[in-house]
């Protein structure tokens, strides 16, 4: 209790703290934001794509500006879109394969991350999304179009000056190797561990290669406490699954040591590491300090299973006000989860990457 009224004490201080920070950015020299990764920062490439994994209908985005149903898995924003807005950037990071949008419009902010999407080929073969190979193909073909459409030269900077955002991780555990015995029968799980870890530093240096120099990676979330695993936590009560929260953590330790190393290897690149792992899990401990009122179902529905499809709007059970959940359908972080994590990063990373 006394603890909870320390922190009770503290928070405001912190807002204003990050205030303040936030007043300087307009002097940013990060000229645009390009995504690459999973759900937790798709804006809607899987709308095009022939696959099951989709969100775009309602009651997806029903807080998004003029409630649409982007294709984001949020009722509203997603971590890449904040991050766009504090760096004086626009306010939604357009998806790549969206016909709506044009190079005019990814010149400043471009995301070409896929749901269900992971590190490991066989992770995106599941539900039949975008590899991560794939991924960067389509941003090779983005460097061609925004040099056809500024200049060689002036591409060229924006390239090597926009802030590369990688977010991704969380299916390759559950989308695969938890749930088919091919990657269990070839690894252990802290072998897969370093396998991931492995297509993680070939990434970023594929990207370094085509010349970006300014990387922010995030860690996976606590895998335990996302609803769905919880429902499935039957021996634990519905309570967290701790071995998942234990591989993640684990899994983030070694994503550091690979920041670091790559920050040593590669001439002239930053990379930073995101760990939204230990604001989330903030979040569902203390979960007062935020307005939430709900940490172990999602608003969506019955909040313990239902995703994509499943989240519907035929679902008569969705909560009114997803401000007090921390998890919008049963994998996937509310809009206010989505703002905290970044709340919790931006200064750092407005620090790091100017
Ligand atoms: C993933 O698939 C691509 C395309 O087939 C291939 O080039 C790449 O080597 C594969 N990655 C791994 C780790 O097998």
């Amino acid at each position: 209790m006394m603890m909870r009224m320390a922190y009770m004490i503290y928070i405001p201080w912190l807002l204003v703290a990050q205030f303040l920070l936030l007043v300087p950015l307009t002097t940013s020299k990060v000229p645009a934001i390009i995504v690459f990764g999973d759900s937790s920062v798709d804006a809607g490439n899987n709308n095009v794509i022939p696959t099951l994994l989709k969100s775009n209908f309602k009651p997806y985005g029903r807080n998004f500006p003029g409630g649409r149903a982007t294709g984001r898995f949020c009722n509203g924003r997603v971590p890449p879109d904040f991050i766009s807005e504090a760096y004086g950037l626009k306010p939604l990071i357009p998806a790549y394969l969206d016909p709506a949008y044009t190079i005019a419009d990814f010149a400043t902010g471009v995301c070409f991350a896929s749901a269900g999407t992971g590190y490991d080929n066989a992770t995106s073969a599941v539900l039949n999304v975008i590899p991560m190979w794939k991924e960067l193909e389509y941003y090779k073909d983005y460097q061609n179009k925004l040099r056809a459409y500024l200049g060689i030269e002036k591409a060229n900077e924006i390239l090597s000056e926009a802030l590369y955002l990688l977010s991704l991780g969380t299916n390759d555990f559950l989308l695969n190797y938890y749930v088919f015995p091919t990657r269990r029968s070839q690894f252990s799980i802290e072998e897969y561990q370093d396998f991931l870890v492995g297509l993680s530093g070939n990434f970023i240096r594929d990207l370094y290669a085509l010349g970006a120099r300014k990387i922010s990676l995030t860690g996976v979330p606590p895998l335990g406490c996302l609803p769905l695993e919880r429902l499935t936590n039957k021996m634990g009560h519905h309570g967290c699954n701790e071995k998942y929260n234990d591989v993640s953590l684990e899994f983030n330790g070694k994503l550091q040591n690979l920041v670091r190393r790559l920050n040593k290897e590669l001439r002239g690149v930053t990379v930073a590491f995101a760990d939204s792992y230990q604001s989330i899990d903030q979040m569902i401990t203390r979960p007062s300090l935020y307005g939430f009122e709900v940490v172990g179902v999602a608003c969506c529905s019955t909040g313990t299973f239902e995703i994509s499809y499943l989240c519907n709007e035929h679902n008569p059970l969705t909560c009114l006000d997803a401000n007090k959940y921390v998890f919008w359908d049963a994998f996937h972080p509310t809009e206010k989860t989505n703002r905290i994590v970044v709340d919790h990063y931006i200064d750092s990373l407005l620090v790091r990457f100017r």
